[in-house]
């Protein structure tokens, strides 16, 4: 039975992620999913709800909808509903993916917590650091046609979300203002462990990065 769902489900987010940007593709669900499974085995959290949220949680991202939030949970709520998955099950999934967000961190109202969620999260946060995370950010970027680093415009502390949200700076600032803050944030001991190598690996890129700027050799 849950074979089955988990084949419908992987079927249903190709189809809604055909034409995704890049770094928000099937891909990023691929990886996001097989981090989780592993995660979540060493954590012994619930298989089928970190494998559902994880391949649900970027259904429809809100930075491609208007902003519009709750529409990703309301079309995985839709999916569910007809794959006939039991109520508890779901509706744990659907709070997991309204609460999976790094811009939602910024909320403190947000006070939903479970294993599952903190095994996901993790697992979408170590896809955004890293050689992936690298990739991810410059695709981003160029998608949004954004600088690739202006020495003259320096990273900035976020206070909330609608100024990250709204923020057009270079790249290169997305590693301060998000990236190389996701290691002290994972949740899970395994995230935590996973993170450490994938954080210093991005310190070395961007070394190597600013050694390079003003191309000198
Ligand atoms: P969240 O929804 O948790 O805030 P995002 O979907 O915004 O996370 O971020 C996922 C990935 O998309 C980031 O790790 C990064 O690779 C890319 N990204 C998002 N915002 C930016 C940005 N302003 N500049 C560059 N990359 C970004
Ligand atoms: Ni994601």
């Amino acid at each position: 039975m849950s074979e089955e769902l988990i084949r419908a489900c992987e079927q249903y987010v190709k189809t809604e992620l055909a034409g995704a940007e890049g770094g928000h593709d099937w891909w990023h669900i691929h990886r996001v999913r097989n981090l989780a499974l592993t995660i979540a085995k060493q954590e012994q959290a619930n298989l089928l709800v970190v494998e559902l949220a994880a391949l649900l949680h970027d259904i429809a991202d809100p930075k491609f909808h208007q902003g519009d939030e709750e529409i990703g949970p309301r079309k995985a709520a839709i999916f569910l509903n007809e794959q006939q998955v039991n109520g508890d099950i779901s509706q744990h999934v659907l709070q997991i993916i309204r609460h999976l967000s790094f811009k939602n961190s910024f909320d403190k109202h947000h006070t939903f917590s479970s294993k599952e969620l903190h095994v996901v999260q993790d697992a979408d946060r170590l896809d955004a650091i890293g050689a992936i995370g690298i990739a991810r950010t410059f695709n981003y970027g160029g998608f949004k046609n954004r600088l690739i680093y202006d020495p003259s415009i320096p990273p900035e502390n976020y206070q909330n979300k609608e100024a990250y949200k709204n923020s057009t700076a270079p790249t290169i600032n997305h590693f301060y203002e998000k990236l190389l803050l996701l290691k002290d944030g994972m949740k899970t001991t395994t995230g935590k462990e996973l993170a450490a190598q994938r954080h210093a690996f991005m310190e070395q890129y961007l070394a190597q990065f600013f050694a390079e700027w003003d191309g000198e050799r």
